[in-house]
């Protein structure tokens, strides 16, 4: 069937869209959510408009209290993702939920100004632009109380991630913006969706540059709760960094299981000398524990890292642990395999090792993506 077009909806004047959406990515911000509404109720006075929060099935109950609150507010929706974490990916659902012509994206902690939005929308409807954005390194704008390390931490994210979008963009960082939703619609198939960094995410990825404009702000500090900003976070904003460097094509995923497994080549090395050179085990026991000490490393670093919006807990541990080795295995002896098959056939012994090391690596990577992190 051919896809429904503009012309299928609604003629424009009879259209019962919101003007505006506000998505608003929640985890543990229980306390905070009775606040922002109010606050939102009060900016965006004489708009028509939804709320959409996006909340990870949060502990402490977020979700249940934007329905307890939206007994009584027409204007709010929750969608409430089951084993999942992941902000960009949050936004980017709440994004894709509504039909309004024109999206904001903000936190639900209360750092953000919602007193910017009227603006933003403003402007989005009268001038030539597909995007504003909240920014806290335009004159007029701040970041707020921040510690050191937090500070010299945005700088340099801020920094790199400018690079990469050759932009103009002095607030790459920002998770305060609004766009036309076409522009996100038209891209979003090909944004990795992985961390923090969505604003970035969608600069690198729109084809052709972004009409934008920053508006000042003042980053406020968080009341209650928590940041969830940690050193997964890094982690994964570099794997963005690197996606976007070698393309689409490869998955960040699998990047990331890579060069885990290239440092559990390290831990096996690691072990191996420890058992057979220190403790003088014979070399056929010290490659087993070294294998076994690699495969439990690499399994615990990418339930880590590699599957953190996914990560094992209690005895999914266990589970998954035994499904990663058993997989690793195979995947062993299938690189050996080839590789010897590949040696014989043409004896290039570093082509035929990184064939097999190849393959290896891909059938681990896609049976534990199936077997191991599955949901
Ligand atoms: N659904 C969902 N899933 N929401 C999340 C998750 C998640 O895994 N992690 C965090 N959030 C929500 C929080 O509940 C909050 O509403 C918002 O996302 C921002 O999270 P914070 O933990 O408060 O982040 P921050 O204040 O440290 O970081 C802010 O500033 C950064 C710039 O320095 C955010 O705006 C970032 O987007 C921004 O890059
Ligand atoms: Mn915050």
């Amino acid at each position: 069937m051919p896809e429904a077009t503009l012309a299928d909806a609604a003629p424009l004047s009879r259209c019962r869209t919101p003007t505006l959406a506000v998505v608003v990515p929640t985890y543990n911000e229980a306390e905070n959510v009775p606040i922002l509404v109010a606050r939102l109720e009060q900016a965006l006075a004489g708009i028509d408009w939804e709320l959409i929060f996006v909340d990870d099935d949060s502990p402490d109950g977020t979700a249940q209290r934007v329905r307890a609150i939206a007994c009584t507010n027409p204007h709010l929706r929750v969608l409430q993702r089951i084993g999942r974490r992941g902000l960009s990916s949050a936004c980017i659902e709440g994004m894709l939920a509504t039909s309004a012509p024109f999206v904001a994206v903000m936190d639900a902690d209360l750092q953000h100004d919602e007193g910017l939005l009227p603006e933003m929308l403003r402007l989005l409807r009268s001038e030539p632009l597909d995007l504003v954005v909240g920014s806290r390194y335009v004159s007029g704008g701040e970041v707020g109380t921040w510690d050191r390390r937090r500070a010299s931490m945005s700088r340099l994210a801020t920094r790199l991630g400018q690079r990469l979008i050759k932009a103009d963009l002095k607030d790459p960082m920002s998770g305060f913006f609004m766009l036309r939703a076409e522009v996100l619609q038209g891209c979003v198939r090909d944004m990795s969706a992985v961390g923090y960094k969505i604003l970035l995410d969608l600069f690198a990825t729109h084809p052709g540059p972004l009409r934008f404009r920053e508006l000042p702000y003042r980053f406020r500090p968080r009341e209650a709760g928590q940041s969830k900003l940690d050193n997964a976070v890094l982690w994964e904003y570099l794997l963005m960094l690197i996606q976007k460097w070698i393309g689409p094509m490869i998955p960040a995923r699998f990047i990331a299981f890579s060069l885990i497994g290239a440092s559990g080549v390290l831990v096996h090395m690691l072990v191996l000398w420890l058992a057979f050179k220190l403790a003088g085990s014979s070399f056929l026991v010290g490659q087993t524990i070294a294998a076994l000490v690699a495969m439990t490393s690499n399994f615990f670093l990418n339930n880590l890292l590699t599957y953190s919006d996914m990560r094992l807990r209690g005895w999914d541990l266990l589970r998954g642990w035994l499904s990663f080795v058993a997989a690793c295995s195979i995947g062993a002896l299938a690189n050996v395999g080839i590789a010897s098959w590949l040696f014989q056939a043409h004896s290039f012994w570093v082509l035929s090792a990184l064939a097999g090391i190849l393959v290896g690596a891909v059938w681990n990577y896609a049976v534990t993506a199936v077997y191991t992190w599955k949901r």
